[in-house]
């Protein structure tokens, strides 16, 4: 997670200037922090020190006395624990600022570092960079921020606004102009800083806010409780708090957060005493009668009908269906159909591992047969195949077993990739390698792995190719199962085996999960698939 390293030292012992400093590119979370206090989003100049870290984390408050909700700390590896400055990077190692250390401190085996921070040059990193505004920017802009009749109405989100919250928001800023305010609505994107995630679904909603509506993107820093989360993660009131001093930061006076799942009682949130007030709507509930969203308690229950889940709403794009339309509105439909295509236009490798003899090549045949006439394109990498062509001349030692799967995982994810389907069929006996695989086609496409789990015993009672024969001979050694490891795959997808089902079954079984999992199309489009 964090990388460290010295650059070319000119500089004399114990020069601190920061040309000389060892230069540091913080996690994601050291940078979350860095980039709001950096835009002047906190109310101080840099990272704390354990006595105001331990103050807010135990009583929600900095040692003067200030609400504070969360420890702003910046992680560094031991090796740097001795330093005076530090040249704080991106991930790609541009200099963003520089930390003029003040204390550092430990805790168990982690070290941190407390001191006030000088930006060096504006961050270029990260998507969406043009709407990172700082607070001062958007303030000039609005003319807001502490305005005498005016409110800001800040929603902080980190996922797509549907028409249920759109309708909130509406009443929301509504409720707020009966009271003769006039009302300007800021949408807080937290959006992830390396990968483009949901946030230009969130902005596909612009024309369906009220008037004097904009948005401003950052990155909130990931709490322990919403590390554990899906999507945005589960927001406790620690990491709702903090949302609300950063959208007071921008003016905000009122917030309603859309962030972090079902989210933290707003009670317990304003215990915390944000500088602003976080609003408590009810939760609103669709009608299909009166065909509108309203406060659940003004529809009747036996036909309410509650939002999707976000589980059931990236199955249903997963499978290529559109969100319905009393859910979501078209263009925010349209722009998650973009950001989540449906599995069947997803590349995927398919990598079966098993024992020599146990089926796999019959099975992966009978599975390349079965998507292409299910309409997709694919390419069969065969361990034996493979064997004579790809990785002609490599041994069965573990070393160039290794290369082999690396060599078929490396042609595999390029086919995935390209939105292909790779079906591969070696033996694949280490957990390692299939760990290698799955890792390299991730970052382009789906990953299947299905254990053919033919027993030993089985695979060498049929000896087709008379291999293992030889192989208790010792004539041929480092067999696997015999002289060699099998690593039983403990994350399957799929189990089959050739035992208790015969080949077409098998094929059968795979086929099943890749149409019910949406990488197929279902049978009604395709009859003639098996
Ligand atoms: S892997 O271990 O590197 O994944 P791969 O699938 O390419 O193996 O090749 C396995 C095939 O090579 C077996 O089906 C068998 O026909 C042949 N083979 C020859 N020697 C060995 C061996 N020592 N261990 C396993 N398979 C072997």
């Amino acid at each position: 997670m964090v990388s460290v390293h010295r650059r070319g030292s000119a500089g004399s012992v114990g020069d601190t200037d920061r040309r000389d400093a060892p230069v540091f590119a913080p996690g994601p979370d050291g940078l979350a922090h860095l980039e709001l206090i950096l835009s002047g989003a906190y109310p101080f100049p840099g990272f704390m020190t354990r006595e105001e870290a331990e103050s807010v984390s135990r009583s929600g408050r900095l040692p003067d006395g200030r609400p504070w909700p969360v420890p702003v700390t910046l992680e560094v590896p031991e090796a740097l624990a001795g330093e005076r400055t530090l040249t704080l990077t991106d991930l790609e190692g541009a200099p963003l600022a520089s930390l003029a250390v003040r204390e550092h401190w430990a805790d168990g085996g982690t070290h941190h570092l407390a001191g006030d921070v000088t930006m060096l040059r504006p961050a270029t990193y990260g998507v969406l960079r043009e709407l990172r505004a700082t607070p001062a920017q958007v303030r000039a802009q609005s003319g807001l921020g502490g305005v005498e009749g005016r409110s800001l109405l800040a929603v902080v989100t980190d996922r797509p606004l549907h028409h249920r919250a759109l309708h909130q928001i509406r009443a929301e800023a509504d409720a707020l102009a009966r009271g003769g305010e006039r009302v300007e609505v800021l949408v807080v994107v937290d959006a992830p800083l390396e990968e483009e995630g949901l946030a230009p679904a969130v902005l596909a909603a612009e024309p369906l806010l009220p008037p004097r509506s904009s948005f401003v993107v950052l990155t909130l820093p990931r709490s322990a409780s919403r590390a554990a989360g899906a999507v945005g993660g589960v927001w406790n009131e620690r990491d709702t708090a903090l949302a609300a001093h950063v959208a007071a930061s921008y003016g905000a006076t009122h917030m309603l957060a859309e962030a972090g799942g079902s989210g933290p009682e707003t009670e317990r949130v304003m215990a915390l005493r944000p500088p602003l007030t976080v609003l408590d709507p009810e939760p609103w509930r669709y009608d299909p009668i009166e065909t509108l969203w309203m406060p659940f308690t003004h529809v009747d229950p036996r036909r309410a009908l509650a939002e999707p889940a976000d589980a059931e709403v990236e199955s249903e794009l997963a499978h290529g269906r559109d969100l319905p339309a009393w859910f979501t509105p078209a263009r925010v439909g349209a722009e998650l159909a973009r950001l989540r295509p449906a599995r069947t236009e997803r590349g995927i490798t398919l990598l079966f591992t098993g024992l020599s003899g146990s089926g796999k090549s019959t099975i992966a045949r009978g599975v390349c047969d079965g998507i292409r006439r299910a309409g997709r394109s694919v390419t069969l990498l065969d361990g034996d195949v493979v064997r004579r062509m790809l990785s002609k001349g490599l041994t069965f030692s573990r070393q160039d077993r290794e290369l082999n799967i690396r060599r078929i995982g490396y042609v595999a994810s390029e086919i995935t990739r390209h939105g292909g389907v790779a079906v591969c069929a070696p033996i694949a006996p280490y957990e390692a390698g299939r760990a290698e695989v799955r890792a390299m086609v991730e970052e382009f496409g789906d990953f299947f792995l299905v254990h053919v789990a033919t027993p030993l015993e089985v695979c060498e009672s049929r000896d087709r190719k008379g291999l293992y024969a030889q192989a208790r001979t010792g004539a041929i050694p480092e067999f696997t199962g015999i002289s060699d490891p099998y690593e039983t795959p403990t994350d399957a997808d799929l189990v089959v085996d050739t035992v208790d089902a015969d080949p077409a079954e098998s094929v059968a079984a795979v086929m099943h999960a890749l149409r019910a999992g949406g990488w197929i199309p279902a049978p009604d489009r395709h009859m003639s698939e098996d």
